[in-house]
């Protein structure tokens, strides 16, 4: 079990990494080719599960001769209603049935054609839960019809007691008898190796723009809100996703899942709360690349954002999900030697950011509020072209700084392209990767201590200096020694002067 989800997660990471090279669209003819095919293929696998051709009027009429019904009959609604279907608004009888139906009613019910290859086009369709608030056992798991343009919408999902703790209110998956197991399953045969139309064929998608809005989502303790494995343009706007255990919404595989204006929390709290120490799980967990998640808050969970696979952008996020004091993170950046993540404009209120090995990090326009910090960790040792430029820091004057380094596992030795600069602090430690000082003597040595300042140790790379004599002499001066970020200047005769230093610990 443990070593499936391993293989998983790496078959994922190496399936980002393909992806990000279309996103520079570095693919050649030969691996268009192979995706082509494979998606024809996924998709003549798929259209039989469909009742009904794809023009084919309509479906079967219900049993239920209910006026909703006959809308649909009629073809003047594409609305769902799932109150027609039977689902109990007032939460108290289970309602999974019935909205199952609803789901797979909109899913059959016309077809304007074909979005991506194998996505039935389903025209604008929408399940509609009529404001009620639904008592659901199992997951809302959608058709494995590969369908798209379909919207859920406006009303309450709780998971009753039943609920499986592994399941998701709302999952987005196909079912395990079909493509992604099999993937997942050859891609271990081939180990990892294996052919480019094997990678290729988990690149096609279950699902295409599916809009799910205007939803409170309660799992009860119980599993977790959203999954979205495989889909391609998925929105998630203005959902409250509450009581998760595991994930509030899981993204995996696939391509641009929107999750905006939402709110998260595994407790509802609005912050302060006596059970802040135990909060758990994970807000928002991709593990897919080119998603953004922009003006959300998540206001309890153990980890606010989980990143595992590149390209994605995180803006005007607020987390206070768990304090870093009581062992919370705000966004971790789990995707070691190739992170290529944008962190802009949001708000780490108690709680940080942690970023293993990072290699393409940007962390710009935020405010740390409460002793928030980065942690840099290293797990390889490698850091290039990171970004941490423009931030507002403020803590409580216990001498917290507001970058570090982790090097428990082995020290940063590939250091390039570092800027950590411009960020203003009040109340911690400033740390930058830039550093200027000053130092006035009367002797041959200046020694200006950048130590306090900078962020590696013992890295210098580029120095700069101005000396500059107040006694009207002119000796001849030279940089001696930047060892231990110490930058020794040094002159032939002895002269009192001034002596300006800037120093950089990442030139290029
Ligand atoms: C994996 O390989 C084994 C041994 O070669 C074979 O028996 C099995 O059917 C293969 N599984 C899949 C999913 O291809
Ligand atoms: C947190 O969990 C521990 C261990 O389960 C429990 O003893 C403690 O009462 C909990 N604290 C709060 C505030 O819920
Ligand atoms: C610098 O030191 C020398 C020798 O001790 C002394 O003669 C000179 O006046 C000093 N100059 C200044 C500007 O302090
Ligand atoms: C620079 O300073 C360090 C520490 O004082 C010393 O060990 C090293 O030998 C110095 N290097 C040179 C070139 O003087």
């Amino acid at each position: 079990m443990a070593i499936e989800r391993v293989i998983m997660l790496f078959l994922l990471m190496g399936l980002a990494n393909l992806s990000s090279i279309h996103v520079f669209g570095e693919l050649d003819g030969h691996y268009h080719d192979q995706f082509r095919k494979v998606k024809s293929l996924k998709s003549s696998f798929l259209r039989p599960d469909l009742s009904t051709p794809s023009i084919s009027p309509l479906p079967s009429p219900s049993p239920s001769s209910s006026p909703q019904s006959q809308v649909i009959l009629y073809g003047k609604s594409r609305v769902f209603h799932v109150t027609s279907y039977g689902a109990d608004p007032t939460g108290n009888a289970d309602s999974t049935d019935a909205i199952l139906k609803a789901i797979s009613d909109a899913f059959a019910s016309s077809s304007d054609g074909f979005l991506m290859d194998g996505i039935v086009n389903l025209g604008g369709a929408q399940i509609d839960l009529d404001g009620g608030n639904y008592l659901v056992n199992r997951p809302l798991r959608f058709p494995a019809t590969g369908a798209g343009n379909v919207v859920l919408k406006g009303g309450s999902l709780h998971a009753s007691d039943e609920f499986p703790t592994d399941g998701y209110l709302i999952d987005l998956s196909s079912p395990p008898s079909t493509s992604s197991t099999k993937i997942v399953k050859e891609a271990k045969n081939k180990s990892l190796g294996g052919s480019l139309s094997t990678l290729a064929s988990s690149l096609s998608y279950n699902y295409e723009y599916i809009t799910l809005r205007d939803l409170m989502l309660d799992s009860n303790h119980r599993g977790g809100g959203i999954s979205v494995i495989n889909s391609l343009r998925t929105s998630i706007d203005n959902c409250y996703i509450v009581h998760f255990a595991s994930d509030g919404i899981l993204v995996q595989g696939g391509h641009e899942t929107y999750i905006r204006n939402s709110f998260l929390g595994q407790h509802i709290t609005a912050g302060g709360d006596p059970g802040e120490r135990n909060f758990s799980g994970t807000g928002i967990h991709l593990m897919g690349n080119d998603n953004a998640v922009t003006d959300v808050v998540i206001f309890s969970a153990s980890v606010g954002i989980m990143v595992s696979a590149p390209a994605n952008v995180i803006s005007g996020v607020h987390c206070y999900n768990k304090a870093t004091g009581f062992g919370g993170t705000g966004i971790y950046l789990k995707l070691p030697g190739l992170t290529q993540t944008r962190i802009v404009n949001s708000y780490l209120d108690y709680t940080g950011i942690v970023a293993e090995d990072p290699v393409q990090l940007h962390i710009s326009n935020c405010f740390f509020l409460g002793d928030a910090f980065v942690i840099l960790k290293s797990i390889k040792g490698e850091m290039k072209g990171v970004n941490i430029v423009d931030n507002m820091f403020s803590g409580s004057g216990k001498g917290m700084q507001i970058v570090q380094l982790d090097e428990t596992n082995v020290g940063f030795n590939q250091i390039e392209q570092v800027v950590i600069d411009r960020n203003n602090v009040n109340g911690m430690i400033m740390k930058s990767t830039i550093a200027r000082g000053s130092i006035q003597g009367n002797g041959s040595s200046w020694t200006v201590d950048l130590n306090p300042t900078l962020v590696f140790p013992n890295l210098i790379k580029y120095v700069q200096y101005t000396f500059s004599t107040s006694d009207g002499s002119f000796p001849n001066h030279a940089l001696k020694n930047t060892s231990g970020n110490q930058v020794v200047i040094a002159s032939n005769t002895p002269a009192a002067a001034n002596v300006y230093v800037v120093a950089h610990q990442s030139a290029g």
